[in-house]
């Protein structure tokens, strides 16, 4: 008789520890894969995904907040890719994001990248990038107060550049959150400001290059040039005005002194 209690007893606790080992077992099975967390900064962000690009053979991080279109770019990654624009040179990006278009200058032979963004997600993902990519003792990057936004608001008083290189926001609103900076400048108050310290910020013969995905800012980039005594040259065969308000790849615009050369 006691010995078929304690059977009983036995089985019926075995089998709830069994039973209470395959819920475990399955909820854990149906948890969300954990995203993984950076830790080693002094921003703690998140990795959103892992992207690759046309032409670009390693993987890319892009943070959590931090924007990602990189066909916005195509033309300036391949003008960065297949020609001298930035080798051996100093090279600014205004607006890093992921670094995409940084890791293109240093892997195309800059010797120096300093990318700015105001997004600190953002300079956590351009160094996390260079790390991983094994280029991060040439990039600087540098973030932006949201407070003072001007383009070279973070750069030393003397600092020049051989090339500056920027995919601004595209329109004219004010951002309520980190990640709408990628989309709204009020008042195109950066990209005025790219336009008006270029002459001080690129050496002799330095070259400015803006990619955009978007006819109207192209548009004010250009009345905006010309106010501020520069010229534009589009760098793409499509004509402006057959495509639509957003557009994708992105255009390339080379802003020039109206005599010619920076
Ligand atoms: C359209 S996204 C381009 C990002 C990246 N260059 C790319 O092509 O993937 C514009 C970027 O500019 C940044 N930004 C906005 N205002 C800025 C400012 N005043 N100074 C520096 N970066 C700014 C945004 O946070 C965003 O990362």
């Amino acid at each position: 008789m006691y010995y078929r209690r304690f059977a009983r007893d036995f089985i019926f606790s075995v089998s709830s520890i069994l039973l209470l080992a395959v819920v475990v077992l399955v909820s854990e099975l149906l948890k969300p894969p954990v995203a993984k967390t950076i830790t080693a900064s002094e921003h703690k962000a998140t990795i959103r995904s892992w992207e690759y690009v046309d032409g670009f053979p390693e993987r890319i991080a892009v943070f959590q907040t931090v924007f990602w279109e990189p066909r916005d770019t195509n033309s300036m990654r391949e003008m960065i890719e297949t020609t001298d624009l930035v080798r051996g040179k100093r090279v600014l990006e205004i607006g890093t994001g992921s670094g995409l278009v940084s890791l293109c200058c240093l892997r195309a032979g800059a010797t120096k990248v300093v990318a700015t963004d105001v997004n600190p997600h953002a300079i956590e993902n351009a160094r996390y990038n260079a790390d991983v990519l094994g280029v991060a003792e040439r990039l600087e990057a540098k973030l932006v107060p949201t407070n003072e936004p001007n383009a070279y608001e973070v750069l030393g008083p003397d600092e020049k550049f051989d090339v500056i290189l920027s995919n601004p926001p595209w329109e004219n609103a004010k951002p309520r959150t980190i990640d709408e900076y990628a989309l709204y400048d009020r008042d195109f108050q950066l990209l005025g400001s790219i336009l008006h310290g270029a002459r001080s910020r690129l050496n002799p013969g330095g070259r400015l290059l803006l990619a955009y995905g978007c006819r109207d800012a192209i548009k004010v980039l250009e009345a905006l040039s010309t106010d501020a005594k520069l010229s534009t040259k589009r760098l793409d065969p499509r004509s402006l005005d057959a495509l639509p308000d957003l557009f994708l790849p992105g255009m390339l615009v080379e802003v020039l002194p109206q005599t010619g050369k920076f």
